[in-house]
């Protein structure tokens, strides 16, 4: 049973065959990051035009690469939110039509799910399987989402972000500082080199649920100590030396980045991780889980997993590698799996959903 998934909802265009829920067959990702790099951010109209550029190459090379043909096919499975519209509808729209056209059923399937879903194929396929009910935690540059995993295959929201998701605080972050975009893996690169524990972050006590995050003051905070100590020349300097050198190398970034600056950076990151693990743990004890799923792009980070692992959860914690952490294409297909399995087919009228919510 081969899937065909199509991922459009950010700056990603990404297609993938995956066979039997969790055999990743092809995936095939083309990135919008360079471009998008220059403005410090997603633009949404640049990101639908490049969209619309990529979609056909991308998935008639998922399509070659893992020798399918149309025919193959048991489902074709498309992102129809949480996302920019403009996005979504290029992969949704071309994912329907190729339905409409071979007769392949269509399974539209929420982005946050594929996340999850990200780790549940790898953990099968690996031999450790998640088990139920499992603690997903899951942060990206748009989410952060506390979800309870049931055995059923059902989700229940349990916390979330007030305002910044934790990728996006990263991502701010790093544009403050200079560092460029996306500033997740930079931080989390220069992160090591910095003493965790030089600036102090306060851990907000959230009124009302508690299980849920809140990153804009840790980004606030930031803003405090770089405008306290008038950084211009130095975030200047790392701007040109970006300008420069698209790709650098770790000594080309210390030749800009003064030690005061990384032991904001490791502060920082470490106030991040804190806030998403402590929480993440309270939800973990608050459902009984029996595993841990953290996923989205935030789970790419060095730091977060060393003190997941350094920790004493009485459960397994899964994370996914680095390739399917970020958005792609196979995690869309394994999501639609079970899905296919139920007969849970979608028709040609579903739409595109900006906010679609997963529970
Ligand atoms: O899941 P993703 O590819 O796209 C969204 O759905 O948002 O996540 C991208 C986010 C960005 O905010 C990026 O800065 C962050 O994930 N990210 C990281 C790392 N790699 C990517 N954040 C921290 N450490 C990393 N190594
Ligand atoms: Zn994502």
């Amino acid at each position: 049973m081969r899937i065909l998934g199509i991922e459009s909802s950010c700056d990603e265009t990404a297609a993938a065959v995956v066979a039997s829920g969790d055999a990743v067959l092809s995936s095939v990702v083309a990135s919008q990051i360079a471009m998008h790099g220059k403005y410090g951010g997603v633009v949404p109209e640049l990101a639908s035009r490049e969209h619309l550029r990529a979609i056909v190459p991308v998935v008639r090379e998922a399509l070659l690469g893992s020798a399918t043909r149309l025919q193959d096919l048991s489902a074709i499975a498309v992102t129809v939110g949480p996302g920019l519209v403009g996005s979504l509808l290029v992969g949704l729209t071309y994912a329907k039509s190729l339905s409409f056209a071979t007769g392949v059923p269509l399974i539209g399937v929420n982005h946050i799910e594929g996340h999850i879903h990200a780790v549940i194929l790898e953990a099968r396929r690996d031999g450790v399987p998640v088990e139920f009910p499992a603690l997903a935690l899951v942060a990206s540059g748009g989410h952060t989402h506390l979800f309870e995993v049931r055995p059923d295959g059902g989700y229940r929201l349990l916390g979330k972000t007030r305002d910044d998701a934790a990728g996006e605080a990263f991502d701010k972050v790093g544009k403050l500082l200079g560092l460029g975009y996306p500033g997740g893996p930079v931080i989390d690169r220069l992160a090591p080199l910095g003493n965790p524990l030089a600036v102090h972050f306060t851990f907000a006590k959230m009124k009302g649920n508690a299980l849920d995050f809140s990153f804009s003051g840790h980004k606030t905070a930031v803003l405090r100590w770089v405008q306290a100590r008038h950084m211009e020349h130095e975030i200047a300097a790392r701007r040109a030396m970006l300008r420069d050198h698209p790709n650098p190398s770790l000594a080309q970034w210390l030749a800009v980045t003064p030690q005061p600056t990384l032991d904001l950076l490791a502060s920082f990151q470490h106030a991040v991780i804190h806030e998403l693990l402590t929480r993440a743990a309270a939800a973990a004890e608050s459902i009984g889980a029996r595993g841990l799923i953290v996923s989205g792009g935030v789970a790419c980070n060095a730091g977060l997993r060393a003190a997941a692992h350094a920790g004493t959860a009485p459960y397994p914690i899964h994370f996914p590698s680095p390739g399917l952490s970020t958005d792609n294409a196979a995690m869309i297909a394994a999501a639609a799996f079970p899905k296919l399995e139920r007969g849970q087919f979608s028709t040609l009228d579903i739409g595109a959903h900006a906010n679609l919510p997963l529970a």
